[in-house]
C-alpha cells in the first residue's frame, strides 16, 4: 500500500534526499565517517553549512545585509528570542491568526520590559480569516510580528501587508520555500525546519543586520549577534539536520527553484479546493480569500461523520489527516514534498466515501 503522509510537522520530505542520505549514510565523501559522525569544526562540515547557507540565498534572494543563522530550540524558542534582542525596553505590535499569533504573544508578553499591543486579530470567527490591518500603527514599534501561514487554521498572507516603517517579523514556520514574498519585505524570518526544509531540531531565521542587538543577552545561547558572529557555530548546531536542510535546497533547486515550487504547490492545492467546492459532503471551514495553499482544513459538519472519514482514510494508507485537535475534521499539509499523485488519491477516495455516504 502506498503511504502519503500529510503530517502538519515533521512532515514529508523529499524521497530523492532521503536516498541521497542513505547511500551516504556510512561513509560521507569518502571520510569513512558518517555526517553524524564528523566534527562540527571539520572542512567537511564547514562546507556543508556554507552550501547550506549559499543556496538558501539564492533560492531566497536573500541580500546580502541579512544574516542566515542555523539555530535550534525550534519556532517556539524564536517566540522568546524575537523580542529578547529585539523588543526591550519598547513596544512589539502583533497580528492575531490562530494558535501560533497566540503562543508568539504570550511568550513576548512573559518579559517584564517588553510593551505588546496586538493590532488586529481574526480569533473572534475561530481564526478563519485574515483579518484587516489598520491604516495607522505605531511607527515607533521595534517590529510586527505575523505569522504567514498558520498551519493549524489553514490561512495565509497571500500578500505582506504594508506596516510603514516597522521591521516586519514573521514566523514562516509552514511556508518558508513555498510563496514569493521578498525577503527584503522583512526584518526577520524564523521557520522551524520540520516542514519544509527538513527534520525538526533546526530553526533557520534570517535577519536584517542592523536590527542585531547592540547589548549582549544575558544568555548567549539566545543573542543573535553572536550566533551572527559565531556563524552559528557558537555551539554545536544540529549538524545532520543542517546536512538534509542542504539536500533539500538543493532539491528545491533543481525543481525550478522556489518559483517552480510554488507553481506545483499551487496546482496540488487547487485541485483539492476545487474537490471540496464540488463536493456536497465537504466544506472549507476558511474564508476563500485567506486559504492557505499548505495547509488545507475541510469538514462534513457532522463529527461522527469526520471520525469515519479519517478512520476509512487511515485504513487506505493516508496518514495524518485528521485535523488539528482544536479545530476537529480533516487537515491535508500539502509541503514542497508532499506528490501530486498523492493528491489525486485522496480526492478520489473523498469522492468515493462520499458516495457511500449519501452524497450525490
Ligand atoms: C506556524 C508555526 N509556528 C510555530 C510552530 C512551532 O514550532 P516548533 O515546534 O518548532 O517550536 C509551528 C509548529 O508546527 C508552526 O506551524
Amino acid at each position: 500500500m502506498t503511504i502519503y503522509n500529510f503530517s502538519a510537522g515533521p512532515a514529508v520530505l523529499p524521497k530523492a534526499v532521503l536516498e541521497t542520505a542513505q547511500s551516504e549514510m556510512l561513509d560521507y565523501k569518502s571520510s569513512g565517517m558518517s555526517v553524524m559522525e564528523l566534527s562540527h569544526r571539520s572542512s567537511l562540515f564547514e562546507e556543508i553549512i556554507q552550501t547550506a547557507e549559499n543556496l538558501l540565498r539564492e533560492l531566497m534572494a536573500i541580500p546580502d545585509n541579512y544574516k542566515v543563522l542555523f539555530l535550534q530550540g525550534g519556532a517556539s524558542l524564536q517566540f522568546t528570542m524575537v523580542p529578547l534582542n529585539l523588543a526591550q525596553g519598547k513596544k512589539a505590535l502583533y497580528v492575531n491568526t490562530g494558535s501560533w499569533s497566540k503562543k508568539a504573544i504570550s511568550a513576548a508578553k512573559a518579559l517584564d520590559n517588553v510593551e505588546v499591543e496586538v493590532i488586529a486579530s481574526s480569533e473572534d470567527k475561530n481564526f478563519t480569516y485574515i483579518p484587516e490591518i489598520p491604516k495607522t500603527i505605531d511607527q515607533n514599534a521595534a517590529y510586527v510580528h505575523i505569522t504567514t501561514n498558520n498551519t493549524i487554521e489553514g490561512t495565509a498572507f497571500e500578500k505582506i501587508p504594508s506596516f510603514g516603517k516597522v521591521p516586519v517579523v514573521a514566523d514562516m514556520s509552514s511556508n518558508i520555500l513555498a510563496n514569493d514574498y521578498k525577503v527584503e519585505d522583512f526584518g526577520l524570518i524564523y521557520a522551524g525546519a520540520q516542514k519544509n526544509i527538513g527534520p525538526a531540531g533546526l530553526t533557520v531565521v534570517i535577519v536584517r543586520e542592523d536590527l542585531l542587538n547592540k547589548k549582549a543577552i544575558f544568555a548567549p545561547m539566545l543573542d543573535y549577534a553572536l550566533q551572527a558572529k559565531n556563524n552559528s557555530l557558537y555551539n554545536t548546531p544540529p549538524t545532520y539536520g543542517i546536512y538534509i536542510a542542504k539536500l533539500v535546497f538543493e532539491w528545491v533547486k533543481a525543481q525550478g527553484g522556489v518559483a517552480g515550487i510554488t507553481a506545483e504547490d499551487r496546482k496540488k492545492a487547487q485541485l483539492l479546493y476545487d474537490a471540496i467546492e464540488n463536493s456536497h459532503l465537504f466544506k472549507s471551514p476558511v474564508e476563500k480569500k485567506s486559504r492557505s495553499i499548505t495547509n488545507i482544513p475541510f469538514i462534513t459538519g457532522d463529527e461522527d461523520l469526520d471520525k469515519a472519514f479519517n478512520q476509512a482514510a487511515l485504513a487506505q494508507g493516508f496518514e495524518n489527516l485528521k485535523g488539528h485537535r482544536s479545530v476537529g475534521g480533516m487537515r491535508a499539509s500539502l509541503y514542497n514534498a508532499f506528490p501530486i499523485e498523492g493528491v489525486e488519491a485522496l480526492i478520489a477516495f473523498m469522492e468515493k466515501f462520499e458516495k457511500e455516504n449519501g452524497g450525490e
